[in-house]
């Protein structure tokens, strides 16, 4: 007979949870579909943990995203964020969509040029750049944002060894009243840091500037930190017009915008907090489009991430086992943790039981798989008792996860798509032994061989006898 499983008694206070907007006690929602397809049935043939992505929801957002802006100033171009995700197929939809590519990184600008993106519409940011690529953008005609005066000199000196002018752009930050404010990226406005790399820029007769960027932070739940970037950008492109006749063509404003995701510290959901599109719109496109001539009106770049995928992505996950804590308090086990959920550092995801198990709400931490202590994906949450093989299903959770994903402990699961007909496409496939070995080298000398194997049984049993 199979050993009874046990749980030690606890004295709880019958809890049945807060009413939320619905009329209902949070904590008693559940996820059973999501686009219309079945949570369980997608378990039973993927498997869990299990990443999904909603394409009609990616194409939603990106749709309200460009509204909100094109209605308020004629020329708006979405840069999308690769960082935030760039699995192929999320950059393909964004890209289908009208996006651009904003990378950071040599690979980053690799898919977007796989993708078919050409150079002209890929921004390429960060604080280093390495020289191979800045020679390979450059010549591609990317728009480069500089991060810094050396690669002005590096650039320099590509445009002299490729014998023509290149265009570039500027990174800029600035005090929007936001503290901390992020001043580690790009030339400082308010110390005149900004002015000299401009002027050094403009001097140098081998470099145009036509592009002046900022990007001030992220998950801004406030527009008019915006407002005062615009404002600030706009002066200083005032400057730039009036001292070296710069004309530019981009006005780059950056990401930020918050998703509906719920940060730690926040009491309420983000649903009543983050602004819409169109309170960060009013509060920037007022002020670029009085800044400019009419007819010389730069192209506004909203290089958004966060804002336009969070909620479009879901993590499906298992109960591994359950047990009560010293404290008392119940603790679930998942077979997802913080190797996938990075982002549950700053977040309190929303985790939706996918069973029905009743309406008792009880106090639980949740952890991940992971043998470490750090592995905690929630602190507090309220739910009813799961237990082992019951499901979760975690949102938001389609921004930095699967970019951020390690492969710590465990390897990571397939990725899903659900596509416009509720179609369900795999997007990556779960990674295995052989993709986990694929770049190792083990030296030959290193390969334990079968003298090797029969020396060390030898000495184990030798051992054993010694013990006895
Ligand atoms: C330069 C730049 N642009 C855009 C983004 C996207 O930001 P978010 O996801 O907050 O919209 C980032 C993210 O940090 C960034 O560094």
């Amino acid at each position: 007979m199979s050993k009874m499983s046990y749980e030690r008694p606890a004295m709880l206070r019958h809890v049945v949870g807060m009413m939320n907007e619905m009329g209902m006690p949070s904590g008693l929602n559940r996820c059973v579909n999501i686009d219309g397809v079945s949570v369980e049935g997608l378990i039973k043939e993927l498997g869990s943990p299990l990443i999904v992505f909603s394409e009609s929801a990616i194409r939603k957002k990106h749709a309200e995203l460009k509204r909100a802006f094109e209605l308020r100033y004629p020329k708006v171009q979405i840069a999308w964020s690769y960082k935030t995700n760039y699995l192929q197929a999320i950059c393909a939809i964004m890209h289908q969509e009208g996006s651009w590519a904003e990378v950071v990184s040599e690979h980053e600008y690799e898919i977007a040029r796989r993708l078919g993106i050409e150079g002209s519409k890929i921004i390429y940011n960060g604080p280093y750049k390495p020289e191979q690529s800045l020679l390979t953008a450059a010549k591609e005609g990317a728009i480069i944002n500089i991060d810094s005066l050396s690669e002005v000199y590096f650039l320099e000196k590509i445009a002299a060894a490729i014998g023509r002018q290149i265009e570039i752009g500027m990174r800029i930050n600035m005090d929007t009243g936001m503290y901390p404010a992020w001043d580690r990226f790009g030339s400082n406005l308010e110390s005149g840091q900004a002015y000299e790399t401009a002027k050094r820029i403009v001097s140098g007769g081998r470099l145009k500037l036509v592009s002046l960027h900022a990007h001030i932070g992220t998950f801004i739940l406030e527009p008019k930190f915006y407002l005062q970037e615009a404002m600030s950008m706009c002066a200083f492109a005032s400057r730039l017009k009036d001292e070296f006749a710069v004309t530019l063509k981009y006005f780059d404003i950056g990401g930020g915008f918050a998703s509906r995701n719920r940060l730690k510290s926040s009491y309420l959901p983000t649903n009543y907090m983050a602004p819409s599109f169109d309170a960060y719109a009013e509060h920037i496109c007022k002020i670029v489009l009085e800044a400019f001539p009419h007819d010389k009106l730069p192209t506004l770049i909203l290089e958004t991430g966060r804002a336009l995928v969070d909620e479009a992505g879901y993590l499906i996950t298992t109960v591994g086992a359950a047990k009560r804590l010293p404290s008392g308090v119940r603790a679930l086990i998942l077979d997802a943790g913080v190797n996938l959920m990075v982002t549950s550092f700053w977040y309190d995801m929303e985790m939706l039981p996918v069973q029905d198990r009743g309406s008792f709400l009880e106090d639980h931490v949740i952890y991940g798989p992971l043998c470490m202590q750090i592995d905690v994906v929630r602190d507090y949450i309220k739910l009813p008792p799961l237990d082992r093989g019951d499901n979760l299903v975690v949102r938001p959770f389609g921004a930095y996860n699967t970019s951020q994903w390690t492969q710590f402990i465990r390897m990571r699961p397939p990725v899903v798509m659900i596509g416009e007909n509720g179609e369900v496409e795999v997007i990556r496939k779960g990674e295995d032994i052989s993709y986990l070995q694929e770049k190792e080298v083990l030296p030959e000398r290193l390969r334990i061989h079968d003298e090797q194997m029969k020396k060390i049984k030898k000495n184990g049993e030798k051992g054993e006898k010694e013990k006895k």
